[in-house]
Formats: structure tokens, C-alpha cells, sequence
């Protein structure tokens, strides 16, 4: 049976991946690891198993990976890197263009960065050929920001490891690339939105004022965009894609000129 991992499974754009992995019929289940599990939706959860652990420890790592391969079999073909973001405490630190603490910089990297090495370490090696790795990187990684540093160079360097792991495993078969998502009113948006626009009140309006601002296409990007990309890149219709970062974000990687 073909499966696929989904890390941050339990809401938003992790969400997003499991119902198209599984409406795309990319697999025919998933094991979603999330350190807050919460009941899938009713029309996918006979096909979703929930198993709680933190992708940034890699003993709870170690246990869920083998307790999935235990239940849903020895070879996973498909993992998605997608847990990751930050907490409100860390938006409100990163909020203006000054210095993050140590600590929060090292949070930044361990939840965003050093998760997708742990994850990967511990599924990569029971993959066969044929399989994929979809990791969740952001527009952040790809374009320079004047706030959230550690967040920013945490993504970039996702970039760069799918790329090295995408060279490590060609000869084994198995594909890896990346998304980098641009603005979703998810959690994170809510959190960042309140620290950018100052209170909870003001997150929605601080966010469509950024869509509004940066984005070419002028509409925010869903969990259903992101979903359907990351189904694609998982699936044999990009059996000759690797190692390519694909940018769901209707248009602001191309960036804008602030003349003419
Ligand atoms: N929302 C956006 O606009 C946006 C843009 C670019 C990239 N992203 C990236 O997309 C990914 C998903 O973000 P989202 O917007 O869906 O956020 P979200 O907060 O709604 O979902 C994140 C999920 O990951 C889980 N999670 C968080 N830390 C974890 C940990 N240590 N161990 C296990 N599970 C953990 C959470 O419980 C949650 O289910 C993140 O990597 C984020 O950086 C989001």
C-alpha cells in the first residue's frame, strides 16, 4: 500500500497536502506527525493516521517513523517536510528590523531547518525508488526581508538542502524538491499578522494589506494551491523533476520595481 508522511499534517497548508495527496490519488493513505494532532476531516480519516511527535527531537522522531512503518508498511513512498513557522512570542521579537534573541534565532532554525535533516534522516533511508520528498520552504527563503532573519535564512537553507539531498538520492530513485509558499491566512497568519499590525484585531487587515502590497496577482494564495503543487511534485507526473524550489505565491518572487 502506498503511503505517504506528512509532517504538520493536523491543520493549514499540511492539511492542504493530505487531502490532495489523497484526492490526486498520489497515495492511497497518510501518517501525519504533529506535535497537536486534531481529527481530520471526516471524508479523509479512515485514511489518515495521526501519530503525535516533534520534528525537532529525534528520538520521538525515531519512535513515530517506526511506528508508522510498523503499521503502514516498511517503505514510505512519499514525505512532506511541511512542519515549520514560528509562534507569536518569535513574530513579535522579529517584528521590527532589530536583533532576535539567540534563543529565538536557534527556535527559528531548529523548527524550520534542522526538523527537515531530523525527518528526513529517519524516512529518507526506507525509501525506494520511485519515491519523493516534498519539502515546505517559503517565499521567505527566496527573497531577502527586512524582519523575521532567522526565519528567512532558516527557509533559504531548506532550499539548499532539497537540493544537496536531491543529488544524494538521485541514484536511489528518489526524487526531492521544494515549495515555497507565499501568503496564506493560516495560523501563522493570524500570529504574524497581530505582531505586524499590532493586536489581533488588526492580523486580517495586515494581511490583505500585504497581499495587496507585494503580490503581482493580487489574491492570497490557499491551502488548496499549495496542496495541489506539492501533490504534483510527489506524483509520477514530475518523475523528471528534482532538486527545483517551485514558488506558489502568485507572482512576488519577481518582485516589484519601486520606480516608474
Ligand atoms: N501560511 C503561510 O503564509 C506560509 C507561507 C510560506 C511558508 N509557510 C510554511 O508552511 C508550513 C505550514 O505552515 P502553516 O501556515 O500551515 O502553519 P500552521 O501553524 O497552521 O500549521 C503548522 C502545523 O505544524 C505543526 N507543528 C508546528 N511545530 C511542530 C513541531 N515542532 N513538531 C510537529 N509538528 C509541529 C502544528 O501543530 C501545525 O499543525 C510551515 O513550514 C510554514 O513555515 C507558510
Amino acid at each position: 500500500m502506498k503511503y505517504a508522511i506528512v509532517t504538520g499534517g493536523a491543520r493549514g497548508l499540511g492539511l492542504g497536502i493530505v487531502n490532495a495527496l489523497l484526492d490526486e490519488k498520489v497515495v492511497e493513505k497518510v501518517a501525519v506527525i504533529d506535535r497537536e494532532l486534531a481529527p481530520p476531516p471526516s471524508a479523509i480519516a479512515e485514511l489518515v493516521d495521526g501519530f503525535t511527535a516533534d520534528v525537532t527531537d529525534e528520538q520521538q522522531m525515531h519512535r513515530a517513523v517506526e511506528e508508522i512503518t510498523a503499521k503502514l508498511g516498511k517503505h514510505p513512498a512519499v514525505l512532506c517536510n511541511n512542519a515549520g513557522g514560528g509562534e507569536r512570542a518569535w513574530f513579535e521579537s522579529g517584528r521590527k528590523q532589530e536583533w532576535d534573541s539567540v534563543a529565538t534565532w536557534r527556535r527559528y532554525v531548529d523548527l524550520n531547518l534542522n526538523s527537515v535533516y531530523i525527518v528526513s534522516k529517519e524516512v529518507a533511508p526506507r525509501m525506494k525508488s520511485g519515491g519523493a520528498i516534498c519539502n515546505t520552504s517559503s517565499i521567505a527563503g527566496l527573497l531577502a526581508t527586512p524582519v523575521l532573519a532567522a526565519y528567512a535564512a532558516a527557509k533559504a537553507g531548506v532550499i539548499s538542502y532539497t537540493k544537496t539531498l536531491a543529488l544524494q538520492l538521485g541514484a536511489a530513485g528518489i526524487r526531492v524538491n521544494a515549495v515555497a509558499p507565499g501568503l496564506i491566512y493560516t495560523k501563522i497568519w493570524e500570529e504574524l499578522g497581530a505582531a505586524l499590525g499590532g493586536g489581533d484585531a488588526n492580523a486580517r487587515a495586515t494581511f490583505e494589506a500585504t497581499v495587496k502590497q507585494i503580490v503581482p496577482l493580487g489574491r492570497e494564495q490557499t491551502v488548496e494551491d499549495i496542496g495541489r503543487t506539492v501533490a504534483w511534485l510527489c506524483s509520477d507526473h514530475a518523475i523528471n523533476v528534482t532538486g527545483q524550489v517551485i514558488a506558489v505565491d502568485g507572482g512576488i518572487v519577481l518582485g516589484s520595481p519601486r520606480v516608474g
